[in-house]
């Protein structure tokens, strides 16, 4: 590897991520089912019906997980704190156990010097709240913020930062549209209420986090390059469509107050009533930072054959693809630091919240070798300190994910982890990737 830390910023932070459900085995220590069990437990929505009910078992080995984290140099571990895991029914009654296990887990990685950065919803629904609506719900900022306030109330004098969404697009588009994630809607009017609801949520937990006196408060949003598959105005106009859905919609709104134009021609007469005063009032508020997640592009095209909005189809990319068949893109990293910077944040510090591949691994001879992630790894690197050298304020960057783990719709099968999980025996045994990156930050 040529880089080293030397080559980017004094200060920028690296580490690892990973989310609650994915990896602590959520039917340990009393946490209540989430919309993730009910969406499993539905034949045909995942993998082979699995859930997270032991996933890597972060619950009782995160001593041995931070240890990996501490050994390999890292200065920071990025995670989720589970809704469900906190209030089993999603509100009323705590379970003392989960916050307990919160409050370990965050001394367990300050005793070890690195930096506890905390998501409050990495898509952890309860199912009770679920069963009400869920996200479509028009109180659910209210029960999210109720959540937020006794999580905050037990961990949140430790944080280093406080992230309050993961992935709003996936949280709303990908789970109320397409289906593919819990709860495994497709319905526009579902969607275009998720959509504003969960900005709401994440206002309503700025505001109450806020009151609180908390700061390096932020949200995580992903973005997929979304390119035209030709110059035809009609294949230009599938990718602006995408964009506004994609790129723009929770960033603009967070940003500016406004939605785009492109995305509402789909979603506005399904909005919830009295939208645009939640601008005010919540969404359209100062971050302290902004997390950006990125893996591949897309080109879009137009659908002749389409019956419904958007009329858009996928062309296929030429780039060499991953497990998950996405193409590696690392331009596009490039282009949403440098874009978000530039038309929405200007110096507002910005993190590589994830980034990452899964590839088929193997154990041979006890050791995981993973060229293909060792370049994916370097290539996003030299991304991202281009996108410093072009003047972007970016901070840290945090590698999807430290574990092999609950990949969601996908099961165990796709693995995205520099640390190799099996998942019989639950023994971690570090790829060729965690030793570059623990070379890489290496300070001899
Ligand atoms: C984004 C999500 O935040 C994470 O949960 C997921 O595992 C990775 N992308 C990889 O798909």
């Amino acid at each position: 590897m040529t880089l080293t830390r030397n080559d980017f910023p004094e200060g920028f932070l690296f580490g690892a991520a990973t989310a609650a459900y994915q990896v602590e085995g959520h039917g340990f220590g009393g946490a209540g089912p989430t919309h993730w069990d009910t969406f499993a437990a539905t034949p045909g929505n995942v993998v082979r019906s699995e859930d997270g009910s032991r996933a890597c078992d972060q619950y009782h080995r995160y001593g041995e997980d931070f240890d990996l984290l501490m050994e390999g140099n890292f200065d920071a571990y990025r995670f989720s704190t589970s809704w469900a895991r906190v209030l089993p029914e999603g509100r009323g009654q705590v379970n003392e156990a989960g916050l307990d296990y919160y409050d370990r887990l965050t001394d367990a990685l300050l005793e070890r010097g690195l930096k506890p950065c905390q998501t409050l919803y990495h898509w952890e629904m309860p199912a009770a709240l679920a069963d009400l609506g869920g996200w479509t719900h028009p109180d659910v900022h209210n029960w999210f913020g109720d959540y937020v306030e006794v999580i905050d109330g037990r961990i949140g004098d430790r944080m280093e930062s406080i992230a309050t969404i993961n992935e709003p697009w996936c949280v709303a588009f990908l789970s109320h549209f397409y289906g593919a994630h819990a709860p495994g809607m497709r319905d526009i009017r579902a969607t275009a209420r998720a959509m504003h609801h969960v900005l709401k949520a994440h206002g309503e937990a700025m505001n109450r986090l806020r009151a609180k006196g908390r700061d390096n408060l932020g949200i995580v949003l992903n973005f997929d390059y979304c390119e035209a598959a030709t110059e035809d105005p009609k294949d230009q106009k599938a990718a602006a469509t995408a964009d506004a859905i994609f790129n723009r919609w929770f960033i603009e709104a967070i940003t500016k107050g406004t939605y785009p134009s492109e995305a509402m021609e789909g979603f506005e007469a399904h909005m919830p009533k009295g939208w645009q005063a939640d601008m005010k009032s919540h969404i359209n508020q100062p971050l302290d930072w902004l997390g950006v997640n990125y893996y591949t592009r897309h080109i879009h095209a137009h659908d002749p054959a389409a019956t419904a909005w958007p009329p858009n189809r996928d062309v296929p990319g030429h780039r060499a693809t991953t497990q998950m068949g996405w193409e590696v893109y690392p331009e596009g990293l490039h282009h949403f630091i440098t874009r978000m910077s530039d038309k929405y944040v200007g110096d507002l510090p910005i993190y590589v919240t994830e980034n990452g591949m899964a590839w088929e691994d193997h154990i041979l001879n006890g050791a995981v070798n993973d060229p293909e992630r060792c370049d994916f790894i370097k290539s996003h690197l030299a991304a991202m300190k281009k996108s410093i050298d072009d003047g972007a304020n970016l901070k840290g960057f945090f590698y999807w994910s430290l574990l092999d783990n609950y990949e969601w719709a996908e099961g165990y099968e796709k693995r995205f982890g520099i640390v190799h999980v099996d998942f019989d025996t639950l023994k971690r045994t570090p790829k060729a990737s965690y030793h570059m990156l623990k070379e890489f930050l290496s300070r001899d």
